[in-house]
């Protein structure tokens, strides 16, 4: 027993000297390691006899739990000085400016549905919105297209394969003239026969087209006007002055062509002027400007007697005007983006160079009327 007493003496005193991890896990092999010298004296418990093992199993048994404390609390202690170090060596500089977090960018063609609304707002409308899985009743039959008319040829139109609970042609809209059914329905519904209304719709359509100036998925912003005594006079003016607000300047000047679309009676297309800046078409403008020409921006009209028959309302009691605009058209003649394409290819370089900061927003510089 003295050696072991001895043994044990001299372990703890070389665990006790161990200076790193390493060297601990030495001693812990040579006293507690298969072949170590608890474990031979553990083993020698064998050969003797019932009344000696009795007498040494416990104090054997003792040691190495004396042994294995010694370990563990020198392991602890070695372990909390290696931290202590570390956290003495690695300082963190606080006055260090952090890496900026990457930002996002609101897209253009938002930006420009966000100055619509507002624009429009100012001059009482509420924007509507509608389902862009449509049925072909709303997008075709009620905008005065029957199944036979041949517009509906002209819109490349994507058809789902399964048709509607109630037998009807469900569809990708292929424009936003579809809330004008919606909306007129659920005012008539409350309003039977019809009342005042004043709405834009801006939203997503689709059509099977895809070349450098169409994709198969673009943005109209519809809007619609009804009330009693209605003319085109009112369409002319409502377009020019949104046209001022969102260019920002005065000398916007729209022409009405004569022309056809099925919802509408009498139909017009409207162009507005532009000029030429270095290259670059800038609407607005007169004829002593280099270059001075029209575009075709929009189509509008008055609302066809058909079409607010089956919206709820009586056509002998309401009139109305409606447009259709381009979003994506709009947002490249006002920021000067060339290739239509790029809106939706999802190139970051492109949203950072001509994407708008997502908080402190920028917005338009005056209201309706504040420059006029
Ligand atoms: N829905 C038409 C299109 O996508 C655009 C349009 C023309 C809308 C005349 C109207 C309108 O509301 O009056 O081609």
């Amino acid at each position: 027993m003295t050696e072991l007493t001895s043994q044990k003496q001299a372990a703890l005193a070389a665990i006790a000297d161990a200076a790193t991890l390493d060297a601990l896990e030495e001693q812990r092999v040579a006293a507690l390691g298969k072949k170590g010298w608890v474990s031979l004296a553990l083993k020698t418990l064998g050969g003797m006899s019932p009344e000696e093992r009795q007498e040494a199993a416990p104090a054997i048994q003792a040691v190495r739990a004396e042994i294995a404390d010694a370990i563990e609390a020198k392991k602890a202690a070695l372990e909390a000085a290696a931290l202590e170090a570390q956290l003495a060596s690695e300082t963190i500089d606080l006055t260090l400016p952090a890496p900026a977090a990457p930002k996002g960018s609101v897209h253009p063609v938002s930006q420009v549905m966000d100055e619509l609304a507002e624009i429009f707002a100012d001059l009482g409308f509420t924007v509507a919105t509608g389902p862009e899985i449509e049925d072909d009743w709303h997008n075709f039959t009620a905008l005065n297209m029957d199944e036979s008319h041949p517009a509906r040829a002209m819109h490349d139109t994507f058809y789902f394969p399964d048709a509607a609970p109630d037998g009807g042609q469900m569809l990708l809209r292929t424009h936003t003239s579809p809330v004008q059914i919606r909306s007129m329905q659920a005012i008539a519904k409350a309003n039977p026969g019809g009342a005042p209304m004043r709405l834009i719709a801006p939203g997503r359509v689709y059509r099977s087209d895809s070349d450098a100036t169409h994709t198969p998925m673009f943005h109209q912003v519809e809007g619609l006007v009804i009330d009693r005594d209605i003319h085109l006079g009112h369409l002319k003016w409502t377009l020019e002055t949104f046209l001022k607000a969102f260019f920002e300047r005065d000398d916007i000047v729209l022409r009405l062509r004569p022309s056809y679309f099925p919802f509408t009676e009498p139909s017009v297309e409207a162009d507005v002027g532009y000029s030429n800046e270095n290259g670059r078409r800038v609407v607005g403008g007169n004829g002593d400007d280099p270059g001075y020409e029209w575009m075709e921006l929009l189509g509008s009209g008055m609302v066809n007697r058909r079409v607010l028959e089956m919206g709820g309302f009586d056509p002998d009691q309401w009139q109305g005007f409606a447009w259709g605009l381009g979003v994506d058209r709009l947002a490249m003649l006002k920021y000067g983006m060339n290739d239509l394409r790029a809106f939706f290819d999802g190139d970051p370089r492109w949203l950072s160079h001509y994407g708008f900061a997502a908080v402190d927003q920028p917005t338009l510089s005056a209201g309706v009327g504040a420059g006029a």
